[in-house]
């Protein structure tokens, strides 16, 4: 017997109001894989994710999870929205235990699941502190630490690290896939960066701008940990060019 997908969306249509923002969406995610969503500002990458959470219905199509219609009722996803999720009134500790305790867990026993995970977020000695005492990139490490522990059976990751400056955000792609890589976290990330998608991604869905449709499927076949060093490093560089081209159209003069 074949193990469904994790996640399918077959033939997905969207809209607010008059307002047609996805046209033609189909995607297939499967246990353990890691895939982007890659496309323009205001495509409509966000609003794949509401159709996921329940925020907004579908016009047209089907979601399947596990190989059953999803019922968002159920929340299978742990989201990470794309704006900064931190409560600056909260404490770090407190911010990264949110999440749990939403779902139901004390304070003490969402403290005990959190409190082992600090090291390997880089965090320890940061439990007391409040968000504002911390780098981007940390704050962005705790909101994704809250977003994990939630142990659900799919990551959403909202342009995690748009914020973050490009040296900060290349050591998170190092970090983001050493940590998918011992954990196995099924996940679904959606970024308007060529790079970060191909660092961190087993396959790309490239979107059109709105109303988008899927332009281009890509394979990343490269090896990980992914460094960028010899052939490897060459070859995620000619990937992400042929990508840009699709965004972008081909330069202007260039004879075809
Ligand atoms: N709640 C809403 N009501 C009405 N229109 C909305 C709503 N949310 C988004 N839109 C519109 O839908 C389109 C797609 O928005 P969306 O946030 O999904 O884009 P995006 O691809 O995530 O963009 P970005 O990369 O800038 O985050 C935009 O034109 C936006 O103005
Ligand atoms: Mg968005």
């Amino acid at each position: 017997m074949t193990i469904p997908p994790r996640l399918e969306l077959k033939a997905i249509a969207a809209s607010y109001a008059d307002l047609q923002v996805l046209q033609d969406i189909s995607l297939t995610i499967r246990p353990g894989e890691f895939v982007s969503i890659l496309g323009p500002s205001g495509a409509g990458k966000s609003t794949l994710f509401r159709l996921l959470t329940g925020a907004l219905k579908p016009s047209r199509g089907d979601i399947l999870f596990d190989g059953s219609p999803l019922d968002t009722a159920s929340s299978p996803f742990a989201f990470m929205p794309q704006r900064d999720a931190l409560m600056p009134w909260r404490r770090i500790i407190d911010n990264t235990t949110l999440g749990l305790e939403v779902q139901g867990l004390s304070r003490r026993e969402a403290r005990k699941r959190v409190e082992p995970l600090f090291a390997e977020f880089g965090l320890t000695g940061f439990e007391q502190h409040y968000p504002s005492a911390l780098s981007g990139g940390m704050r962005q490490r705790a909101a994704l630490l809250r977003t994990v522990v939630q142990d659900r059976s799919m990551l959403l990751l909202d342009e995690p690290f748009g914020a973050l400056d490009a040296l900060t955000r290349a050591g998170m792609h190092r970090w983001l896939e050493g940590m998918w890589m011992r954990h196995q976290w099924t996940a679904m990330l959606v970024t308007h960066d060529v790079r970060e998608a191909v660092h961190l991604s087993d396959r790309i869905y490239v979107l059109s701008p709105r109303p988008a449709s899927i332009v281009e499927v890509v394979d990343i076949p490269l090896p990980r940990p992914r460094s960028r060093k010899g052939a490897a490093g060459a070859e995620a560089a000619r990937i992400e060019n042929a990508i840009l081209e699709t965004l972008l159209g081909p330069h202007e003069g260039q004879s075809s």
